[in-house]
């Protein structure tokens, strides 16, 4: 890969320790994936943030990479989630020992220059690209928005090589920076009308099928944003989609080449209908109902505010979103209409990265197929897949 002269003295450590280490990676994966030379970026998402899964190693790097004052983001970047709630773990019974190392590894980020915003759903608090923006994400679901429904252009990055370019500010030129990549080679034709939870069931049949190709869809019904992230949440985890156009819908669909796709698949009513009960793993009923997977917007949780309001929940209820959304609905009064129902909004973590496992829970209900798909791998708990008005149940 050609570098600049500037780049090869950051290589050989002129910038100090961590921009060398940082363009170790860079040019490793440059290397690797045959990039003619690096791009400048306007915005990184780092993922790796969970101890559970990043451990105590994970904390150790990336204390020793902070020591060093000049490696810090250069660029837009924010911080993927964490595994407790930074500031209430205790309220919602985090485990303590967890949660301190948990915070040691958010500040570390913090002092790499990282904005400590916590949250999968990074377009929702500030980090927002422009069209057509070279740009490093490493949290699969928000690449496949960003790309998609934004026309930003990254790879699914990995946490090091995104934390690297956010210290950078650069990321090697392959792979979907390229136009001639950004074009379908997966027609998917869905028959039936979709709503809810069933957005997610359509991504995770597509994202089964296409591995990671891009598809093309042409719906019946106009999705909103909200249902685009739970599109593409589920294709980015059932499959590896990091990019996906919709036909009359996300910016680039009239340049994705449809015509010389090869491929193609055709979605029914019953596809949908017999994936929504494939992702419910029990009988049993949930003791958690665990919303906001991509983490909710301040929309999503005004509609549960609608659902509860004035009634009282049966079960556990967390709605997962950032510290800032949530600040928006404090302020609209959604948090209090639904905490007087028994439920709570939980800031940062999620019902994945979180130790839910060791938190006394056995069955989670989710509207979401990412955490339908991930809950029983990673954390070995039953999940039931619905729509939140659905699974949610009052005394
Ligand atoms: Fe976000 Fe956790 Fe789902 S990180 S996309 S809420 S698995």
């Amino acid at each position: 890969m050609h570098l600049t002269k500037k780049e090869e003295e950051m290589c050989n450590g002129e910038y100090g320790e961590t921009i060398r280490k940082s363009m170790d990676i860079l040019v490793a994966l440059g290397d690797i994936y045959g990039a003619p030379e690096l791009v400048d970026i306007t915005s990184a998402q780092v993922s790796g943030v969970s101890y559970k899964t990043i451990g105590q190693a994970g904390l150790e790097y990336l204390e020793d990479l902070a020591k060093d004052d000049r490696g810090v983001a250069t660029i837009t970047s924010t911080l993927n989630p964490p595994g407790t709630d930074l500031d209430n773990w205790d309220k919602f019974g985090f485990p303590e020992e967890f949660s301190i190392k948990q915070n040691q590894i958010v500040d570390a980020y913090g002092k790499l220059g990282i904005t400590k915003t916590c949250t999968c759903t990074p377009y929702l608090v500030g980090n927002v690209p422009r069209f057509g923006d070279h740009i490093s994400w490493s949290e699969s679901s928000a690449v496949a928005f960003v790309n998609s429904v934004i026309g930003a252009r990254t790879n699914r990055e990995g946490g090091p090589g995104a934390l690297a370019a956010a210290i950078v500010g650069k990321t090697p030129l392959y792979g979907f920076h390229l136009k001639e990549n950004r074009v379908a080679n997966w027609i998917i034709d869905v028959e039936t009308e979709l709503s809810g939870a069933d957005f997610g069931a359509l991504g995770y049949i597509v994202g089964q099928n296409v591995g990671g190709d891009v598809p093309y869809f042409t719906l019946n019904n106009i999705p909103d944003n909200n249902d685009l992230k739970t599109l593409g949440a589920a294709l980015a985890s059932s499959g590896s989609v990091a990019l996906y156009h919709i036909e009359n819908v996300t910016p680039e669909y009239a340049h994705a080449d449809k015509v010389n796709a090869s491929q193609s698949l055709t979605v029914t009513k019953e596809d949908i209908l017999q994936t929504r009960e494939s992702l419910t793993t029990t009988d049993k009923e949930p003791d958690l109902i665990c919303l906001g997977c991509p983490h909710a917007s301040l929309e999503e949780i005004k509609q549960v505010a609608n659902i509860v309001n004035g009634k009282t929940i049966k079960n556990k209820l967390w709605i997962c979103t950032s510290i800032s959304v949530k600040a928006s609905a404090d302020r609209m009064g959604y948090t209090k209409t639904i905490e007087d129902a028994g439920g709570n909004i939980v800031c940062d973590t999620c019902m994945v990265v979180a130790p839910i496992e060791d938190m006394g829970f056995e069955v989670i209900g989710v509207n979401s197929a990412k955490a339908a798909n991930y809950v029983p791998s990673m954390c070995g708990l039953d999940v039931v897949y619905g729509d939140a008005q659905d699974l949610i149940q009052f005394e």
